[in-house]
């Protein structure tokens, strides 16, 4: 009978040491579906070697483009790629294979791609991102449980967002690269993955002004030539790793990180009682002190991230006194709590807010992911934990982090994986 993969972690070790960060996985999935905009080869570097990027090289491949892949390194001849249409298999695979919607309308005028997979974090409705291609001239619906969109000629126009969404945000931008004339996108996201993008995008000769701010303007081109482009680090796993060594009393050193993408964090965590000190590409984080409860609210970039609210609650439920958790973007995103409740910690939740009582002590429990962000909050939760904890459905966390039982041990966790009958 085939086993059950699993994570095993023997909690209690302070993590302490140095550790590298990888490139981005959300600036990943939008800059990767972006080279199909290309005329010519294109290079992307410090790629993570997670499943997402995977899915995607896939996707790329089903399209008929050319494509070479090793971990890290992205080449791609888009030039061979005929198709319009992502399978449902890979579709299914993550949540960012919308993104080939936006790609594939700006490449080739024709767009269908079965709605995405991704974390079950609540609803995600794709509305806006219809509501942003139509209004660059293109017909789109979902029907049948397939996103299609067509134009004949795609040209610039206004999108105003009826919420700040990353998504919505990211396909605009991928379909109006080079659709005729301007597009202004106003209650735009301004996550650094958007920054990220527009910067890939303008290396290969767009012309994206704005991003990171509420207003983002594009002005459509004919063409775009190659280039080599390098995404930057990742946010959120930056953030876990600071939350990893707080939570474990730790002293931890992060390496190849932009600091000023962590600040919200950063905030939070010297609220707690946190050291965190930083310099250009690198933040020290020691979590000996005593900690303080605090209160959390998530919102949109540089607020306090919602992709760290489900570590950051786990962290909490050891810290003495009654934290306030409240997640405003996903109406669905404290189902690790459930699960941390089995360790021993003392949680409720009502309606989009998790009021935690700290406990001394969490103890191993075997415990199932149920998303991306859940399963680092389980992780977080099991190097605190006395004893041995189990973390079932270990796949959920490979799509977003690198190697990141290789990096937590070079940190000193007992943390594996096996196969349980
Ligand atoms: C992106 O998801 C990220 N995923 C998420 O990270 C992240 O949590 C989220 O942005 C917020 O930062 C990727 O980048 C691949 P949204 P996305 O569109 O684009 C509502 C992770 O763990 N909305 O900004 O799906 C939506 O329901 C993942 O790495 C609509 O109502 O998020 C949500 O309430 C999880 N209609 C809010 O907007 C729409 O058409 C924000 O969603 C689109 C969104």
């Amino acid at each position: 009978m085939a086993g059950k993969e699993r994570m095993l972690i023997t909690g209690g070790n302070p993590l302490e040491g140095e550790v590298q960060v990888s490139g981005g996985k959300n600036t990943a999935v939008a800059v990767i579906p972006a080279s199909l905009l290309c005329d010519e080869p294109c290079v992307i570097e410090n790629l993570p070697d997670i499943e997402d990027v995977r899915a995607l090289v896939d996707i790329l491949r089903e399209l008929g483009a050319k494509v070479d892949y090793e971990p890290g390194t992205l080449r791609v001849d888009p030039r061979s790629a005929e198709g319009d249409t992502v399978s449902y298999r890979n579709a299914q695979r993550l949540r960012a294979s919308y993104y080939l919607l936006g790609a594939l309308l700006g490449r080739c005028g024709r767009a269908n791609v079965p709605t995405p997979g991704g974390c079950d974090i609540g609803s995600r409705p794709v509305d806006q991102h219809l509501k942003g291609m139509r209004a660059i001239g293109a017909d789109a619906e979902e029907r049948r449980g397939i996103l299609r969109a067509s134009s004949a000629c795609l040209t610039g126009g206004d999108v105003f967002f009826d919420m700040v969404t990353v998504g919505a945000t990211v396909n605009v931008m991928l379909a109006a690269a080079k659709a005729k004339g301007t597009t202004v996108i106003y209650n735009a996201a301004k996550e650094p993955h958007i920054v990220d993008l527009a910067n890939f995008l303008n290396s290969m000769g767009a012309r994206v002004k704005g991003a990171g701010t509420d207003i983002i303007r594009i002005r459509g081109v004919q063409n775009l030539h190659g280039t080599t482009y390098a995404v930057i680090p990742d946010q959120i796993e930056t953030g876990t790793l600071m939350i990893a060594a707080a939570a474990t009393c730790g002293d931890v050193m992060i390496h190849g990180c932009i600091p000023t993408h962590m600040e919200a964090l950063s905030a939070k965590l010297l609220e707690m009682g946190v050291l965190v000190t930083d310099n250009d590409d690198a933040i020290r984080v020691r979590g000996a002190l005593p900690k303080r409860a605090i209160h959390i609210k998530t919102q949109v970039y540089p607020g306090f991230p919602t992709d760290l609210q489900q570590p950051m609650s786990a962290l909490l439920t050891t810290v003495k006194g009654t934290s306030i958790v409240q997640e405003t973007i996903f109406e669905q995103r404290f189902r690790h709590l459930d699960e941390i409740r089995r360790m021993g910690a003392q949680v409720r939740v009502v309606d989009r807010t998790a009021i935690i009582d700290g406990v001394t002590e969490l103890y191993g429990a075997p415990l199932t992911a149920t998303d991306l962000r859940a399963g680092a909050a389980l992780i977080i939760a099991g190097l605190m934990a006395r004893g041995i904890t189990e973390i079932y459905e270990p796949g959920y966390i490979d799509r977003g982090y690198e190697h990141i039982e290789d990096k937590l041990r070079s940190l000193g966790a007992v943390i594996s994986r096996d196969w349980a009958e």
